[in-house]
C-alpha cells in the first residue's frame, strides 16, 4: 500500500506480469518491423520506464527520440490545444512507433498522431502500456496495447499522481 498526499493506492499489476507482457509486445514489434528501421518516439514523462524496458527487448535497428506534449487553453471554442515539444528529427518517410504510458480519453494521443501525420511519416503505430477503453472519447487505432484496464486511476511504473509516485516497479490503483 502506498499513500500519496490524501490518497491511498493498492497493488494492481505486478512487476513480473508487466515485464512478461513487455517482452511479448517487443517480440511482436520485432516481427512486424523485421525489415524496417523505425524511429521510436517516446512520450515523456509518464512513458519513461515502460519505454526503457521495452526498447531493451527490441532487436531491430531503431532510432529513439523523446517528445513532450504541452496542453494549454487556446480559445473557449477550441478548448485545450496540444503542442508537441522536442521533436527535432525529420519524420517524413520514417516508420514511427509512438510509445505512451496510458491512453485514457485518447485526446492526447489522437492530437499527437494528427500532428505527426501532417509531416508525412511512412507509417505511424501507437504502443501504450495501459488502455482504459471505457474512458475513450475518440476512436483510436492502437497497434500494441499492454493491458486493457478498467476506468480507475493508476499510479507507478512511470505514472504519477501530481508528480509523485512514478518510482515503483509495480502498478498501483487508487483504493476504491
Ligand atoms: P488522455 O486522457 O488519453 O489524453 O490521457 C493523457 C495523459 O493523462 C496520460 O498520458 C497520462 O499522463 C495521464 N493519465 C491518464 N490516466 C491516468 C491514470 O490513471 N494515472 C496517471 N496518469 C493518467
Amino acid at each position: 500500500m502506498v499513500t500519496i498526499k490524501d490518497k491511498t493506492f493498492v497493488p494492481f499489476i505486478s512487476a513480473e506480469v508487466i515485464q512478461a507482457r513487455i517482452q511479448e509486445l517487443a517480440g511482436q514489434i520485432n516481427e512486424d518491423y523485421a525489415h524496417r528501421q523505425p524511429l521510436i518516439v517516446i512520450v515523456l514523462n509518464g512513458a519513461f520506464i515502460f519505454a526503457a524496458d521495452l526498447v531493451k527487448h527490441l532487436t531491430i535497428p531503431c532510432e529513439i527520440t523523446f517528445i513532450r506534449v504541452a496542453s494549454y487553453a487556446a480559445t473557449e471554442s477550441s478548448g485545450q490545444v496540444k503542442e508537441i515539444l522536442g521533436l527535432t528529427d525529420t519524420i517524413a518517410g520514417r516508420d514511427l512507433i509512438l510509445v505512451e504510458d496510458i491512453v485514457d480519453t485518447g485526446l492526447t494521443i489522437s492530437e499527437v498522431c494528427s500532428q505527426l501525420q501532417a509531416q508525412n511519416p511512412a507509417s505511424l503505430a501507437v504502443t501504450t502500456l495501459l488502455f482504459k477503453p471505457d474512458a475513450l472519447k475518440k476512436p483510436l487505432d492502437l497497434s500494441y496495447v499492454g493491458f486493457e484496464i478498467e476506468n480507475r486511476f493508476v499510479l507507478g511504473y512511470g505514472l504519477d499522481y501530481d508528480g509523485w509516485g512514478r518510482n515503483t516497479k509495480d502498478i498501483l490503483v487508487l483504493e476504491s
